[in-house]
């Protein structure tokens, strides 16, 4: 049964035309936010993003003792005190693993106590990742079994050198932002590098921070420092923009320019895999907002899609873009295959598990493994005449509507409402650039 939450998508019988802003990344919005209630003083934001998550975060540094007040949609000021403040509630992290991860490690070393919740999805995924090093750290954390809700007993930290046995961001975030109230140095080493914004973010704040590459791995080095109040402004998201870039590739006709995506190379990874796969797209206008690469991207249809191996260093790069990703190797000739992506089972839902339900159901040839799939793509229209269930995925959402516009009959996709953790503009956007 179809209700407001749900959504049936019709197959494209046009191309997609036309000139957009995307909308601001999540990541850098969310360390907007912690890292601002670090400078103790008055910070600017503009292009903050709408999403739930990022909004979760703003609600839990507001109850820290931030004063926030918007100027306009996406342009907000945040006053933050010299100290943080001990929050008189539970910590409500929503659905965003980033809010839960990141602000971990900053609640470590303050000095009150502090208790960290998330919804069903969010209290399901792993904590362990970032409680250990924490711990080693001195941290005092209660949790369920390794998992939400986390109480929090902020105390003195010490340094640590800690080598993350996974390439994660949110790790690595977490532990700088127990590492800048610390005494000493603190060092994090990835075999792989994670994406970057926080080490950008507190360059830029003017932290001291240090990375490189040794013979152990990429490193990032960071002492106690007081973060400058300066103002930011965001980048938009490549991981929003990827859906509307897949959609114009293999929908004969399109062709759209994204404007301000964020191309910090830690984030690319997808733009590789177009060169790779043969899809069509040009950067135009390169320019550094607050520290981040941003570009405006111009693509079009793809009549030559061709599959490929997703595997090894470039996954962290484009991890967040592989359910998009999969919709775009359904339509290549040929043979895609992703490993080394098992992670992926670890995100907002399994998202290797509940996108080859939903893809097959609807017609693709796809078949799950445990640290990827793989799929054989088509010319033909999709099946489709199915209901897909996006397990309260946004990522998921937005992936099964793509997929849905190359299907001969009609979906529905169950609970397509999720789409508001990340991108509330993107149906407004789609409803524009398919309409003229
Ligand atoms: C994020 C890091 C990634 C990504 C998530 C956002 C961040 O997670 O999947 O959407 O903002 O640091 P991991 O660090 O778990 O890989």
């Amino acid at each position: 049964m179809n209700n407001l939450n749900d959504i049936t998508v019709k197959k494209a019988i046009k191309g997609l035309k036309g000139t957009f802003t995307i909308p601001p990344d999540k990541s850098v919005s969310h360390r907007s936010l912690i890292f601002g209630a670090l400078t103790g003083g008055k910070v600017k934001i503009n292009n903050f993003s709408h999403g739930e998550d990022c909004r979760a975060t703003l609600k839990i540094i507001k109850n820290l003792g931030c004063e926030v007040s918007f100027l306009d949609e996406r342009t907000l000021i945040l006053n933050a005190p010299k100290e943080l403040k001990s929050p008189l509630e539970v910590l409500d992290c929503g659905n965003s693993g980033t809010s839960m991860r990141l602000l971990s490690g900053m609640l470590a070393a303050q000095n009150f106590k502090s208790i960290l919740v998330g919804d069903n999805s969010l209290s399901k995924r792993p904590m362990k990742r970032i409680i250990e090093p924490l711990s080693l750290m001195g941290a005092k954390i209660k949790s369920n079994d390794f998992k939400a809700p986390l109480e929090i007993f902020g105390t003195k930290l010490s340094p640590i050198e800690y080598h993350s046995p996974i390439a994660s961001a949110q790790v690595k975030s977490c532990l700088l932002l127990a590492g800048v109230n610390t005494q000493g140095t603190t060092t994090i080493y990835e075999n792989i590098l994670s994406r970057n914004h926080s080490e950008k973010m507190f360059k830029y704040l003017e932290a001291e921070i240090e990375t490189g590459k040794d013979n152990k791995g990429y490193y990032t080095k960071i002492k106690k420092s007081q973060l400058a109040p300066k103002d930011i402004n965001i980048v938009g998201d490549i991981s929003s923009a990827a859906f509307f870039m897949v959609m114009a590739a293999i929908i004969p006709d399109s062709e759209i320019i994204i404007k301000n995506v964020g191309i910090n190379p830690t984030r690319t990874g997808i733009l590789d895999i177009f060169d790779k796969m043969n899809v069509n797209y040009t950067i135009l206008d390169k320019k550094i907002i607050s520290n981040e690469e941003s570009a405006d991207i111009k693509i079009s249809y793809s009549p030559h899609i061709e599959g490929c191996e997703i595997s090894g260093e470039i996954i962290p790069r484009l991890i967040d873009e592989l359910p998009i990703i999969a919709v775009l190797a359904a339509r290549a000739n040929g043979q895609t295959i992703v490993k080394d992506a098992q992670d992926l089972r670890n995100k907002e839902s399994d998202r290797i598990s509940a996108l080859s339900q939903g893809l097959k159901k609807i017609g693709i040839d796809m078949e799950e493994k445990q640290d990827g799939f793989i799929i054989n793509g088509s010319q033909k229209d999709f099946s489709g005449g199915k209901e897909v269930q996006t397990y309260l995925d946004h990522r998921l959402a937005m992936s099964f509507f793509t997929a849905g516009l190359l299907c001969k009959n009609s979906i529905n996709i169950k609970d397509f409402i999720w789409v508001n953790t990340s991108f509330p503009e993107f149906l407004p956007i789609f409803n524009t650039i398919y309409s003229t």
